[in-house]
């Protein structure tokens, strides 16, 4: 069953390329900028169209990535665990959403070690999961788990083109929080992950669907779901099938320029779960 959502998001007016953190980046890429903002958009309306809320943090003029929301935190049962950035072009996106959420009545956890909120940082029923090997650090995964008390189960991304956990791996359903022990469907890329990591989650997940490198490549996994719709890159034909086979239904929408960023659908929107 969908459940309303609340998302946070950043509109793309300064939205680039102007620096490589990744391999889709590319230093001579060439952003449509009036292409990306009508593609940013269309995600907009389309999650209001399904009911769910939309609120904005203000763009900042050279912070091309700020874009990126999901980055920026994690933020579970109104609790927020807020960024610490990898690379120094990033950094100073922290401050920026730490801002928006005291305004609106949070307080923010600054982490000790690298962490990139939702990219790295994945509720999925009773836990959450954690990516590291690119950005987020096994050393935040503690305060993870020490902020929130929830179990936070650390996974081994290898490959660089999926260097964060959201590029591989996203929760198409997850029962809430509150009605605990629940399990949590999920799709996953598994060659994005070390041999070991791979094995964590087929114990886990054993229902799991699982991505080809196409549907990954294509920013499949990249994607947001309400428990009924999942807004999806059009690309992962694949994946749009099997979510179709489960009962779920695909809602295609395109974010192709911000694909050359390395971001997709789930980069642009960080859920506010209260
Ligand atoms: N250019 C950004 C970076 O490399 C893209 C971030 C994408 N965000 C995400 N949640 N995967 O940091």
């Amino acid at each position: 069953m969908p459940r309303a959502r609340r998302y946070l998001v950043c509109g793309p007016r300064h939205f680039d390329v102007r620096y490589a953190i990744n391999p889709w980046m590319r230093e001579d890429a060439q952003v449509d900028t009036a292409r990306a903002a009508r593609q940013w958009q269309a995600l907009i309306d389309t999650y209001r169209d399904h009911g769910h809320q939309v609120q904005t943090v203000p763009p900042v003029p050279g912070l091309p990535d700020m874009v990126f929301a999901a980055n920026c935190a994690l933020t579970l049962s109104g609790k927020v665990f807020g960024s610490r950035f990898h690379a120094p072009q990033r950094r100073p996106e922290s401050a920026e959403y730490e801002t928006w959420f005291k305004a609106a009545g949070y307080d923010v956890y600054r982490p000790e070690s690298p962490c990139e909120g939702e990219g790295d940082l994945v509720p999925a029923g009773r836990y959450i999961l954690a990516g590291t090997g690119f950005r987020t650090t096994r050393e935040a995964h503690a305060e993870v788990q020490e902020f929130f008390g929830v179990p936070t189960i650390g996974l081994r991304l290898v490959d660089p083109y999926f260097y964060h956990l959201d590029t591989a791996l996203f929760v198409v359903d997850a029962a809430p929080e509150t009605e605990g022990g629940e399990g949590a469907t999920i799709a996953y890329y598994p060659e994005a992950f070390s041999a070991g990591s791979r094995e964590v989650l087929r114990r886990l997940f054993p229902d799991a669907l699982l991505a080809t490198r196409d549907d990954a490549m294509a920013f499949g996994l990249n994607s947001v779901s309400d428990g009924r719709h999942v807004f999806i890159s059009p690309g992962a034909t694949g994946l749009i099938d099997q979510l179709t086979a489960r009962g779920y239904v695909p809602v295609p929408v395109d974010l192709s320029e911000f694909h050359k960023a390395g971001g997709g659908i789930k980069c642009c929107t960080q859920e506010i779960r209260s």
